[in-house]
């Protein structure tokens, strides 16, 4: 197998905290992933690597989300290379990219992969550097997108359960999902991320906001504290040592960089009205309100959902849900009647359950490690699916072919 170490004249940017899964048909191959699993360049991607090729590829996206990269290799084509490629663009999700490494050089084959929406063609046998640069390639060259989705929780008043539902929201998405996941609790004085996860970290969001000019992914590492397999936290001091009183981009450059860096994003947004608040949410990519089933929270969201519109016109409306519904004597306003007066359906309806929640907060725990079955780590679940888009794009199916036809016709045109 070549070899040939980084030519000191390329540069192979590190990539973000992406998911790479590799399908293999020769035993060579899949031992130089697992080598380049570990290089410095990697570090922050999670790979899996597992034999069997396209047919083991097309089985395994089958029922399951699929990552944001690819990597299948054919060394025959009694592997029916194509075939496999057209049956995985029917269930890949958006975003998603495929790279093959094959055996066969013949530029008709090239081709035709290339039509149908796969990245790189890397002929096999592929140096190890040369895989790390066609995969550096596809999210750090000039014009390529973020990796990041943005997700801002924010409660429609104080203690309506926002913090809560961002945090088991994101321990979801980074379980189920695969994807990692960083939590940013924005809460600077009062923020409650770190006591959810049991988690005492030295340094969090404070260092990052307060020293801005230090703050580049280096520092941004140092900062995240890991609290679950592709779930890291950047936690909020909670003293009250000095006062919190932020400028209205106060946290534009941290989320830019987590943007870049890490493919979802949850912003815990405390329940205050200041220049910054707005701003973290109207800059959002998703965002969720959280609301008590009474009468100052379906007002407070009717202002909210009024303004975001205003700003926000050409984005989705943001999700409501409805937490901590049927206190035993309390008044409430029923789910359908919240829903009626808003005008849009409700994302999900949280029911108040204090022994289940109480517990897992004075664990540290979240849903579904207390009780894997209940009814809200299932409401969770369904809850990342939404949000991160699984849903909707499932649904759709989208076609791994259609950004590569938009591409195609518009060289054509131009
Ligand atoms: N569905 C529920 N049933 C019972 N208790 C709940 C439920 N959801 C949240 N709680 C509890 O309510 C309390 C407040 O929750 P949380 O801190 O998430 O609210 P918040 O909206 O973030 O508050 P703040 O406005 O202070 O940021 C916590 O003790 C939490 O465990
Ligand atoms: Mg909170």
């Amino acid at each position: 197998m070549p070899d040939t170490p980084e030519a000191p004249e390329r540069i192979i940017a590190p990539v973000p905290r992406i998911t790479i899964q590799a399908f293999c048909e020769a035993p060579e191959t899949a031992a130089m992933i697992e080598g380049v699993a570990s290089d410095r360049r990697l570090q922050k991607a999670h790979v899996k690597v597992q034999m069997g090729g396209g047919a083991a590829a097309v089985e395994a996206y089958r029922h399951a989300p699929t990552p944001n990269v690819i990597l299948i290799e054919f060394v025959a084509l009694k592997s029916r290379p194509l075939e496999c490629l057209d049956q995985l663009a029917e269930v890949c999700d958006e975003g998603t990219k495929v790279l093959v490494i094959g055996h066969v050089n013949d530029v008709l084959l090239y081709r035709q992969f290339i039509q149908r929406g796969v990245s790189e063609y890397l002929m096999a046998p592929v140096a190890a550097v040369d895989l790390i640069a066609a995969v550096s390639d596809l999210f750090t060259a000039p014009g390529a997108k973020p990796v990041g989705r943005t997700i801002a929780v924010y409660g429609a008043r104080g203690g309506s359960g926002s913090s809560t539902v961002a945090h088991n929201l994101a321990w979801t998405v980074a379980r189920e999902h695969g994807t990692a996941t960083v939590i940013a609790d924005l809460d600077i004085a009062f923020g409650t991320a770190s006591l959810n996860f049991n988690q005492d970290p030295p340094q969090g969001i404070a260092e990052a906001v307060f020293a801005p000019e230090r703050l580049d992914s280096n520092l941004l590492d140092r900062l995240l504290s890991k609290c679950a397999d592709n779930l890291a936290l950047l936690s909020a001091p909670a003293t009250l040592d000095r006062t919190v009183d932020l400028t209205e981009p106060a946290f534009d450059a941290l989320i830019d960089l987590l943007r870049l860096a890490v493919p979802c994003i949850v912003l815990d947004v405390p329940h205050h009205w200041s220049a910054w608040s707005r701003r973290v949410l109207i800059g959002a990519d998703e965002i969720l309100i959280v609301a008590s089933p009474d009468l100052a929270s379906l007002r407070n969201v009717k202002n909210l959902l009024a303004l975001l519109q205003q700003q926000r016109p050409n984005d989705a409306q943001a999700r409501v849900l409805l937490n901590g519904v049927g206190v035993p004597k309390r008044p409430e306003i029923a789910a359908a009647e919240f829903a009626k007066a808003l005008d849009v359906p409700l994302q999900a309806v949280i029911p108040f359950e204090p022994a289940l929640f109480g517990t897992a907060a004075n664990n540290g725990q979240m849903i579904a490690e207390v009780q894997a079955g209940a009814k809200p780590a299932e409401i969770f679940s369904e809850l990342a699916a939404a949000v991160t888009g699984r849903a909707e794009i499932r649904r759709a199916r989208a076609n791994l072919l259609e950004p590569l036809l938009a591409r195609l016709t518009r060289k054509k045109a131009s």
